[in-house]
């Protein structure tokens, strides 16, 4: 090979190679185009106009003065918009009514939205948009999330609701030492750095959109239904995303251009604000979970009970499963969990980085932490007697489950060994020092894709899939997949991605995108190598093979599938101020192959990240008398920030999924599991105090001071 790159001298060893992003470049000199940089010819743009009542009905929009307004060109309402279908199941089941806009005058909840003005510039739009005076009828709201609240009901989200082995009552109380704690968190938002945006252009019968996605494939099916569309017709491309943690399928600013693209027989974009996102963008359900322990005195559990309480809109159901990592953490001859919701006068929650686990471990693992001290064994050696030989609920294998190796190789990296585990001792000046851990599990899984790969006369070849990079590095690991099964240095081999047109594919979401998508790569390119080895010249347009990973994803064995990590974290708390700063973290996690170290450690350490920001900063405030948020905003909505960020140190144990054809996993979620119970372990080992809310804010540290601590 004459052309190889630094990083990739010797073809079939790209993977396991730290690998910049090969759009990197691109990126920051300002190449790469978001959703609403792509030019189009004759475009309209459209402004959301969001209901500022949390409930009740529209009587009345005053649309006359705003189409006298410059530029404006139409305004869709409830009265004049294109009737959509919603009575479908999606990929990720039904529908929320938020998407399907327009379609009533019923409001359930402060910021849905009630119309859409287009006019010529985005300035015109939104000077336009801000001018409509809509009526309403309003009717009382409940945003009140108590745990005591009457609706509460369980519903089966993506996994049952309810769980139950054993007799609780019993084993509680024959069990030598009990836990029975509430824990809270609060409502949470992603809010990635690139806001939804979508373009719409028809052509006769046929739909292009240009969106910031997590899955093409995924897109065009919501779309084809809403529109009743043959999906043949649909094309979605979504080159570059500027993030989305979930929360970008389907929403308002795709099926708002689609409307009005067709009303107006011109390309029209919409794009939300950043406030908008609070209401539009979905969110993390706020949660309050009750964790009941029960445990010999050698801290071998013999009860355990985790139930969670979520919120979701009036109409639509989303569950928040944060019981669901106790079916998989730690058994117990009686086990029993429970995910409910209570529905409120608020916008639908949705998927957010590692849905159900990230709340769920915060309980779960600050529980257990609980249960150590009161049973004076070590928190790591707890969990080294609690490991399971097969999953708790579903009885079945684990396909790996190194859990054990992360916690000892992270307790060997941290110094774990000389901590002592008495709260309350260690000073630095005003500070009090404490270190905490938490053992972290996401699923791994993988899902049906199909790719092409093609070999041109030039010795290059050309990957095709419908992925989604949403930031993670998914385009630089398939680009290193791709090599490897190819026998190619890695600058011979060009991905494109990001384009419904390569056919289904995965969304990236579930941890499973590169996975599965790595898998339909790896598939064609080793049977595209096959060809080649057979084929004489190449001719001018290549040659293409197909993959489709269907039947062998079927085919994978019934094991319990998921990623183990162990999370540690130093904190420095000054009960004075309240203030309390993490001073150093350590996450090691088995994870399955590790495709691109570079990247990959990229997306430990932002999970880790978030877990600070989730333990300290994050709180969306709601106003019970409005229904909507104290500060929808990023400046009144605190995230960590990099005065915030300590040295953080990802790593991983090798742990190659023996199932998997390259051996991965699944990272895309995991870093963020266990790290707010391993930073509130930690406040808890310097102060003393449990702090079972979150953010630990400084009022909270100040108000616990006060009491018992350090007053
Ligand atoms: Mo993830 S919350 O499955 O995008």
């Amino acid at each position: 090979m004459t052309t190889a790159t630094t990083r990739s001298r010797t073809a079939g060893s790209a993977a396991g190679t730290p690998h910049t992003r090969v759009e990197g470049r691109d990126k920051v000199t300002g190449v790469a185009r978001y959703a609403a940089d792509l030019p189009f010819d004759g475009l309209a743009h459209g402004w959301l106009v969001l209901s500022t009542i949390a409930r009740g009905r529209i009587r009345a929009i005053d649309t006359a003065p705003v189409l006298a307004m410059p530029g404006v060109v139409a305004v869709l309402d409830h009265r004049n918009a294109p009737r959509l279908t919603t009575d479908y199941v999606g990929l990720l089941g039904k529908p929320d009514p938020t998407c399907a806009v327009f379609q009533h005058d019923r409001v359930p909840y402060l910021g849905w939205p009630v119309a859409l003005v287009v006019a010529e510039t985005p300035e015109q739009a939104r000077e336009a948009a801000e001018a409509l005076v809509v009526h309403y009828e309003q009717q009382p709201h409940d945003v009140d999330f108590t745990a005591e609240h009457p609706d509460a009901r369980a519903v089966d989200g993506h996994m049952p609701a309810v769980t139950a082995k054993g007799d609780l009552e019993a084993r509680l109380a024959a069990s030598a030492v009990v836990v029975d704690v509430e824990y809270t968190t609060p409502e949470e938002h992603h809010n990635p750095m690139e806001p939804h945006a979508a373009t719409a252009r028809w052509d006769g019968d046929r739909l292009e959109v240009v969106d910031s996605n997590q899955g093409a494939t995924w897109v065009v099916g919501e779309l084809a239904n809403l529109f009743s569309l043959d999906p043949a017709s649909v094309r979605v491309r979504s080159e570059h995303v500027g993030g989305g943690f979930g929360s970008k399928g389907v929403r308002v600013p795709q099926v708002a251009a689609v409307m009005a693209a067709k009303v107006l027989r011109r390309p029209v974009r919409v794009v939300l604000t950043r406030r908008q996102m609070f209401s539009l963008a979905g969110y993390r359900s706020p949660t309050v979970q009750r964790i009941r322990l029960g445990a010999d005195a050698d801290g071998r559990l013999r009860a355990l009970e985790h139930r969670s309480q979520s919120l979701t809109s009036t109409v639509h159901d989303f569950v928040e499963p944060s019981a669901g990592v106790a079916r998989v953490m730690y058994d117990a001859d009686a086990h029993h969990t429970a995910n409910r919701v209570v529905p409120l006068d608020m916008p639908t929650p949705t998927w957010m980085r590692a849905p159900g686990e990230a709340p769920g471990s915060f309980a779960l693992e600050a529980a257990l932490d609980e249960l150590a001290e009161k049973c004076g064994i070590d928190p790591i050696e707890l969990r080294l007697r609690n490991e399971p030989e097969r999953g708790p609920v579903s009885g079945l294998p684990f396909a790996g489950r190194n859990l054990r190796a992360c916690l000892l190789e992270g307790a060997r990296r941290f110094g774990w060994a000389d901590r002592d585990p008495r709260p309350g001792l260690r000073r630095d000046g005003r500070w009090l020092l404490g270190t905490g851990t938490a053992a972290a599990s996401f699923p791994a899984g993988a899902a049906p894709s199909t790719a092409t790969v093609t070999a041109l006369a030039d010795g290059t070849f050309t990957v095709r899939i419908a992925a989604a990079d949403i930031g993670t590095g998914a385009r630089t690991a398939l680009t290193l997949v791709a090599a490897d099964a190819l026998g190619v240095p890695t600058d011979r081999v060009r991905v494109r991605i990001g384009d419904s047109a390569f056919g289904p594919a995965m969304i990236a979401g579930g941890s499973m995108g590169t996975r599965s998508w790595a898998w339909a790569v790896t598939a064609a390119a080793g049977e595209l190598r096959e060809r080649l080895a057979l084929a004489g010249d190449i001719p001018p347009e290549g040659i293409t093979v197909r993959s489709d990973t269907t039947a062998a994803v079927a085919a994978l064995a019934q094991k319990e599938r998921h990623s183990f990590g162990a999370q540690f974290a130093e904190v420095a708390v000054d009960t004075a101020t309240g203030e309390v700063r993490v001073r150093r973290m350590l996450g090691i996690f088995a994870a399955g192959r590790i495709v691109n170290p570079l990247t990959a450690r990229g997306q430990f350490l932002g999970g880790m990240v978030w877990g600070i920001s989730m333990a300290l900063h994050e709180e969306a405030v709601r106003d019970r008398a409005s229904g909507g948020h104290v500060g929808p905003d990023l400046a009144g909505y605190h995230v960590a920030t990099n005065a915030d960020v300590p040295l953080i140190e990802a790593d991983w144990v090798p742990d190659p999924d023996p199932d998997d054809p390259v051996g991965i996993k699944g990272i895309g979620e995991i870093g963020i599991v266990g790290a707010a119970a391993a930073v509130a372990n930690a406040v808890w080992h310097a102060t003393g105090v449990r702090h079972r809310s979150l953010p630990i804010r400084p009022s909270r540290v100040l108000t616990a001071a006060g009491g018992a601590v350090d007053a």
